[in-house]
């Protein structure tokens, strides 16, 4: 991955006060805050890469990452940045807390925040969960994914890698390929590279568009060709199985002949254009497993990214909720 231009790590008490107490979604950002949030996980690519990768700016902090739905990125990358900024940092078991036995979402944000946490990391099924949460409790709240909704921290580590592959992200075209209609990461994407002045595309089978999606600032393309043509980024989604999307297509096998990225299929988008995807990746179902591992895939970069934008983001809260 091309170096960043950051300079050695540094504290990232240089940046203003961030204004925010919860991340839920990025609409509720503004482009100062996604740039100063792209900005502060400069500092931490740096941090991660040092050989003592320890910042302890959050000692004495409480996070607890409570996911209600798998993770396999997202939860371990959060438990990383917490740990290498110094929190004391608690996984909640769904499977094994009291959830299990009938409590409620709002009874166990009551009860995580008798305990006085300092953030919350959230993952959920229902969209606007995360949201409700945040309002039960007297801690910062991260949304880790809910529902299709929004997967904001998703959004960002996409945006910091493109800009660190690419120098730049304003005057991209971004396309945007497989399951929007049930993906949160889509609708991040969408929202964030749109606030940056990113060009973004969609393409879809019609039936995997969401309803309304010509009310978003995007171009919609229901065939891969038409879409891929000069696009500097390539970003394939994994079918949701668990929100039934295999139920929106005639087969697998006709999905990946149509909309799989092969090299064939890439070879529509720019020579150099990078090719991403949040994971978890379905092979042979979105994506030919030779692009997947090719030089053109950042896939591995993305998740680096990801524990860096997550430290960002704790940093960047934290101190907010105490000046509030
Ligand atoms: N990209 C992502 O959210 O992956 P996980 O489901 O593994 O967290």
């Amino acid at each position: 991955m091309p170096q960043h231009s950051s300079s050695a790590a540094g504290s990232s008490g240089d940046f203003p006060p961030f204004r925010q107490r919860h991340l839920i979604s990025i609409a509720d950002l503004k482009q100062h805050e996604i740039i100063d949030l792209l900005d502060r996980a400069e500092r931490m690519i740096d941090i991660s890469r040092q050989e003592r990768k320890s910042h302890p700016t959050l000692a004495g902090k409480t996070q607890i990452n409570l996911f209600f739905e798998p993770s396999t990125r997202t939860q371990s990358s959060f438990e990383i940045a917490g740990k290498r900024l110094g929190a004391l940092v608690v996984n909640m078991s769904v499977k094994t807390s009291s959830v299990s036995k009938g409590e409620t979402l709002v009874d166990t944000a009551a009860t995580l925040n008798a305990m006085r946490p300092d953030v919350l990391v959230v993952r959920h099924g229902a969209a606007g969960a995360v949201e409700l949460l945040s309002q039960k409790v007297g801690c910062s709240v991260v949304n880790a994914g809910d529902g299709a909704h929004e997967h904001p921290t998703q959004a960002l580590l996409d945006a910091l890698t493109i800009r660190n592959h690419k120098g730049m992200l304003a005057g991209l075209t971004v396309a945007i390929c497989g399951d929007i209609a049930n993906s949160r990461v889509a609708r991040s994407n969408l929202l964030l590279l749109g606030a940056l002045n990113v060009r973004t595309r969609v393409i879809a089978p019609r039936t995997l568009l969401p309803a309304g999606i010509e009310n978003l600032a995007t171009e919609v393309f229901t065939d891969m060709e038409e879409g891929l043509k000069g696009a500097d980024v390539v970003m394939m989604l994994r079918l949701q199985h668990e929100r039934a999307s295999g139920k929106m297509i005639p087969s697998v096998r006709e999905y990946y002949r149509f909309y799989g990225l092969d090299a064939q299929k890439l070879g529509w988008a720019k020579p150099d254009a990078i090719v991403m995807h949040p994971g978890p990746m379905n092979r042979g179902v979105e994506i030919d497993p030779a692009i997947a591992d090719s030089e053109r895939s950042v896939i591995t970069d993305q998740v680096e990214m990801g524990v860096a934008v997550r430290m960002a983001v704790l940093d960047a809260l934290l101190p907010a909720r105490n000046q509030a």
